[in-house]
């Protein structure tokens, strides 16, 4: 099965007095060579994290940059303006943990009031959640994915390393109380890890209208399970296994990420698969990332950056950053497997840069 949906077709999550850039600031679209235009970024905030992920960073964190490395709240405020005008509409701030950012309610606000974007969305542990709910809504955040590996506190604590599920299960609650119109709940799915907790996890979609996603586990960390794939488990298998569980089960509107989702007979939630690592989602690519430190990526699988610091700090123009933005998906690859493929070929740029976890890079 093969949805192409648009991540607005789904769209109740949208302002609706949504304001556009006036006529004269409007750009043109920005496209890359295979027709695909960019219309979702995908924001780092910080690559700090109150937790240690085991797939994404050591134990003793990564060599986290400086405070002065970091784009500061004006800086991001700009280039979201700038990326506006050439049609994105999309905005979703991650890390690292975006809640450890003390500005994080004021970049909300900033980017929902920002004319042309639709809607602003954001990738949390959940862990500091209760602390930030209603003025989170208020600032105009319209939707929250909220990471949740396992419903086991002793393998929560052997996955991150901390304490904190019943945390994040109240942080899930309180979201669907506050009034978010999207609540999500990530599970990176890991054969012989949390697989058996398939079926517990698509069961909080029957009462609860939020969508359970299963994210093929990414090999990503060159401390940790780089390439070993011992905990993968392809999006096909657990597709299949889901339409097992339950006969009937539909197809559901989506967002691009969610190649598969589905809604159970029953359920006012939905279950969706993420084959972030068979990367069947790379035709349908929307996706401009931009990482904590101000580089422009154009593929989660490259290793190619674009850097936005320097020239922010040195009172670029406007048109100076929508130019970097056209070089750098000029450049961008036809899928995840090329762009992997060309990075390999720029080892010395790869070591430079010198990323080693997920939270430098955003997800
Ligand atoms: P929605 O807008 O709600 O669909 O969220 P999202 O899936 O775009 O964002 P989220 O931060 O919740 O990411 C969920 C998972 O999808 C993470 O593991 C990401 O790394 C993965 N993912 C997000 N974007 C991409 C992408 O462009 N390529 C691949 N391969 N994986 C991605
Ligand atoms: N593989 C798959 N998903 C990952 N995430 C972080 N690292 C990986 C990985 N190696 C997920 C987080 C979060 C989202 C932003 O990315 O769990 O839900
Ligand atoms: Fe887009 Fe690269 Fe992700 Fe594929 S792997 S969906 S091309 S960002």
């Amino acid at each position: 099965m093969d949805f192409k949906q648009g991540d607005f077709l789904d769209n109740s999550s949208q302002k609706t007095d949504i304001e556009a850039p006036a006529a004269q600031d409007l750009l043109p679209p920005l496209q890359d060579n295979f027709g695909r235009t960019f219309d979702y970024v995908r924001i780092a905030v910080t690559e700090k994290c109150n937790l240690r992920c085991t797939y994404c960073m050591p134990e003793e964190g990564v060599d986290f940059q400086g405070r002065e490395k970091i784009l500061h709240k004006e800086e991001i405020l700009r280039v979201i303006k700038v990326l506006a005008r050439m049609g994105v509409k999309k905005v979703r701030f991650t890390g690292g943990e975006p809640l450890v950012r003390k500005d994080i309610v004021e970049l909300v606000e900033g980017a929902a009031s920002t004319p042309g974007i639709k809607s602003v969305h954001m990738t949390t542990n959940g862990l500091l959640f209760d602390r930030y709910a209603d003025r989170l809504l208020k600032a105009g955040l319209t939707g929250v994915n909220i990471s949740l590996d396992t419903l086991d506190s002793e393998k929560f604590v052997r996955i991150t390393r901390r304490e904190g599920m019943e945390k994040v299960k109240e942080s899930i609650q309180l979201a669907l109380d506050t009034g978010f119109p999207r609540v999500k709940i990530n599970v990176v799915l890991m054969r012989g890890f949390n697989e058996v907790e398939l079926h517990d996890f698509t069961e909080l979609a029957r009462n609860n209208k939020l969508t359970v996603r299963f994210i093929e586990f990414m090999p990503f960390d060159a401390h940790q399970i780089w390439e070993t794939g011992v905990h993968f488990a392809s999006a096909e298998s657990l597709v299949n296994q889901i339409q097992e569980f339950y006969p009937g089960i539909q197809p559901a509107p989506g967002t691009r990420t969610e190649h598969h989702v589905f809604q159970a007979p029953g359920h006012i939630g939905k279950i969706a698969v993420i084959p972030a690592f068979t990367r069947s989602l790379c035709g349908n690519c929307s996706r401009i990332r931009l990482t904590a430190d101000g580089s422009i990526r154009n593929c989660l699988y490259s290793d190619k950056e674009y850097s936005l610091r320097q020239m922010l700090r040195d009172d670029c123009s406007d048109s100076d950053i929508e130019q970097l933005f056209r070089r750098a998906f000029g450049e961008k690859e036809k899928d995840g497997f090329e762009a992997k493929k060309a990075s390999a070929t720029h080892q010395i740029d790869v070591k430079d840069i010198g990323r080693v976890s997920m939270t430098q890079i955003g997800g």
